[in-house]
């Protein structure tokens, strides 16, 4: 990134001004006895001194956000509703929009529609670090047309993630997680240029494995990434498991756990049988890689970790961040869950509120709402 993004502390007193602040309260929510309610208000509370701040300085605020995917309909499981209440409780006297997904135009980036959002307002303030990836109308739109400049968090979260990777304390070691290999390539990639070793685990470690002639019985694979897979290993920095634990193919599994016992296959998962977790020699491996580092950045689990039964790789990669004395950066919304399962998170240097934002950050280097923040000339 080359110009540095533009700060709402330029503004000085806001007596009198409206304040239109984009944030991204897109938090999970369950049914607790027959009511919608927010089951982790991390986001909400992020942007408390944000709504704070501006109202010390007389501003009326009003916070925008996404909440789901309601593909521009009305859709009253998608309102925002329950995330009303947990602010009204967190900071009385900030008003939220409803779902700006229920308007076709915010995902169409409808200059029209993000017109219609800052209408009577003097100042939009960018503090959704983790829908700044979507080059959507409320992120892109008011920079255009109003004074504009990004959140606190926002900033903490670009200076955070890039300053890390333009010079990090060395060793930095980068651990990749998570299933969807498609998605985490390309940041593996990148981390192997810039990190001493790129740990892989999760499910997307078993394609990795098959490029060494290791069987992987029914676990998740795709072949038309062995090729890549094969040249990163290549590279010398990426440590795939040595083992690997799991389940017989097609025994039920996930957040309450079944009756199965899990198995611990060594190096090669047989037939019939398919990976879940990565094994204790990969898991002691890793994290006496971890202990030596000054710098770590996680992103997705080792395994299928909201399963009980499974979550011993992702506990002993979790714990060895924790206890690290260096610089350890949480992205990803299932490796932030995994760190909170285990009451870790005040034990790492920075918790990203982002997950796709963070990991196109780390592979990118910019996002669209950040690029639109710069070229703001109002
Ligand atoms: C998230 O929770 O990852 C962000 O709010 C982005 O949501 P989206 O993937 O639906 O755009
Ligand atoms: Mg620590």
């Amino acid at each position: 990134m080359t110009t540095p993004l533009p700060s709402y502390e330029r503004w000085g007193d806001l007596t009198g001004k409206r304040v239109l602040v984009r944030v991204d309260f897109n938090c999970p929510v369950a049914d607790v006895d027959g009511v919608t309610t927010v089951t982790d208000d991390f986001r909400i509370r992020s942007s408390v001194p944000l709504f704070e701040e501006l109202k010390a300085k007389g501003a009326t605020v009003v916070a925008a956000t996404h909440f789901g995917r309601p593909k521009g309909q009305v859709d009253e499981r998608y309102s925002v509703a329950p995330i009303r209440v947990r602010l009204e409780q967190l900071c009385p006297g900030v008003e939220l929009l409803e779902n700006l997904r229920f308007n076709p135009g915010e995902e169409a980036n409808d200059p029209a529609f993000g017109a219609s959002l800052v209408e009577g307002f003097d100042y939009f303030i960018n503090e959704a670090f983790g829908a700044s990836h979507r080059a959507h109308a409320s992120i892109m739109i008011p920079p255009t047309l109003i004074p504009s400049a990004a959140g606190p968090n926002l900033q903490k979260e670009v200076s955070t993630i890039l300053g890390l990777l333009e010079n990090p304390a060395r060793p930095f070691v980068a651990i990749v997680g998570g299933a969807k290999i498609g998605d985490k390539l390309g940041i593996v990639r990148v981390l192997s240029e810039k990190a001493d070793t790129v740990i892989v685990g999760g499910g997307m470690a078993f394609t990795f494995e098959a490029t060494q002639g290791r069987t992987i019985g029914e676990s998740l694979f795709n072949a038309s990434y062995l090729e890549e897979c094969a040249s990163l290993l290549q590279g010398g920095k990426v440590l795939i498991p040595e083992d690997s634990r799991g389940l017989k193919a097609g025994v039920p599994f996930g957040p309450g756990g079944g009756p199965d016992e899990v198995v611990e296959f060594g190096a090669n998962v047989p037939d019939g049988y398919e990976g879940f977790d990565i094994g204790p020699k990969a898991a002691a491996q890793f994290a006496e890689v971890i202990k030596g580092a000054a710098t770590i950045l996680w992103n997705g689990p080792m395994g299928v970790f909201e399963d009980p039964r499974l979550s011993r790789g992702t506990e002993i990669v979790a714990r060895a961040v924790a206890a690290s004395d260096g610089i350890s950066v949480i992205g990803g919304g299932d490796s932030v869950a995994a760190i909170q399962s285990y009451g870790l998170e005040d034990q790492v240097s920075f918790v990203s509120t982002g997950g796709g934002a963070s990991l196109e950050l780390v592979e990118l280097g910019d996002l669209p709402g950040l690029k639109a923040l710069r070229e703001s000339t109002k």
